[in-house]
C-alpha cells in the first residue's frame, strides 16, 4: 500500500503510540457476521498500523491484544482470541522481521496459553536485534496487574535486603514493570467511540495526549493514523509546568 504520512517535523512525532484495537465485535455483528470475523480484519489493519508507523518514524508501538479482563468473554471467544493472538505472531512474524520491526510481548504469565507464550517468545527471539520499530504485544495484560506483578517482585528484592525501601524512586519501579525499556505513552489512541482506557499502560500514559476515533477497528486505515498524529501534534503539552 502507497502511504502518505503527512509532513510533521520529527519533534512533534510521538515516541509511543498506544493503541486500543477495539470494535472489533460490533463491526461484525453489525453486518450480521460473528464476532470472531471482526477479529480476523483486526489482523490485517494492525499490520497496516505498523507500515504506517514506520512510514512516520514512530519508534515505539504498543498493541492492546487481550487484556486480564477478556477471561471474561463467552468461552468461545477466548478460546478463539487465544487461538488467533497465537495464530497471527506464527503468521506475521517473518514479514515483521523483514521490515525490521522488534516484538516483544507485555502481559501476564499464568492463565495464558502455553501455545501462545511460545508464539510471543519465538517472535521476541527471532527480532531481537531489529531497530527500525518496537511493536509491543499486550496479551494478558492489565496495567494494574502489571503494577502488582512489579509490586511483587520489588518486595522480593526488599526481603531479600537487594533493595532499600527508601531508595525506591519512579525509576525503580519502573525498571520492575514487564518492559522496562518502554518510553512513556505519548499518543494514546482508541477508535470505536468508546473514550476510556480500560486498564491500558496506566504507569506509562499518565500524561499521554488521548485520541479517540469514531471508526471501529476493522475501518481503521492508515490515514486515520495520520490523522491522528496531526491532532497529537497540534496540542499543547506542558507536563504540570507553564507554557515557554
Ligand atoms: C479493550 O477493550 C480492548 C482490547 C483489550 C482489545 C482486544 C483486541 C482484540 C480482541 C483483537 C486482537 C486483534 C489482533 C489483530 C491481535 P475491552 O473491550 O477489553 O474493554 P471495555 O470493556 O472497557 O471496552
Amino acid at each position: 500500500m502507497k502511504l502518505n504520512p503527512p509532513n510533521i517535523d520529527p519533534e512533534f512525532i510521538p515516541k509511543h503510540i498506544a493503541l486500543v484495537m477495539d470494535g472489533n465485535g460490533r463491526w461484525a455483528q453489525e453486518r450480521g457476521l460473528k464476532r470472531t470475523e471482526g477479529h480476523k480484519r483486526g489482523e490485517a489493519v494492525l499490520l497496516d498500523v505498523v507500515d504506517a508507523c514506520i512510514a512516520m518514524g514512530v519508534p515505539y508501538l504498543s498493541a492492546y491484544a487481550f487484556s486480564t479482563e477478556n477471561w471474561r468473554r463467552s468461552a468461545d471467544e477466548v478460546r478463539f482470541l487465544m487461538g488467533f493472538n497465537r495464530d497471527v505472531l506464527a503468521r506475521q512474524r517473518q514479514e515483521l522481521h523483514e521490515k525490521g520491526v522488534r516484538v516483544k510481548w507485555a502481559g501476564r504469565r499464568p492463565r495464558l496459553w502455553r501455545s501462545v507464550i511460545r508464539e510471543l517468545e519465538a517472535a521476541e527471539e527471532l527480532t531481537k536485534d531489529n531497530t527500525t520499530m518496537t511493536l509491543v504485544m499486550c496479551v494478558n495484560y492489565g496495567g494494574r496487574a502489571e503494577l502488582v506483578d512489579a509490586t511483587r517482585r520489588l518486595a522480593e528484592d526488599v526481603k531479600s535486603g537487594k533493595l532499600a525501601p527508601g531508595a525506591i524512586t519512579e525509576k525503580t519501579l519502573g525498571s520492575y514493570l514487564y518492559d522496562p525499556e518502554m518510553p512513556d505513552v505519548d499518543l494514546f489512541l482508541r477508535p470505536s467511540g468508546e473514550k476510556r482506557t480500560s486498564n491500558f499502560l496506566p504507569w506509562q500514559s499518565v500524561y499521554a495526549e488521548m485520541v479517540y476515533q469514531d471508526k471501529l477497528f476493522p475501518d481503521f486505515t492508515p490515514q486515520d493514523l495520520f490523522d491522528a498524529v496531526e491532532e497529537y501534534a497540534r496540542r499543547d503539552r506542558r507536563f504540570g509546568g507553564v507554557k515557554k
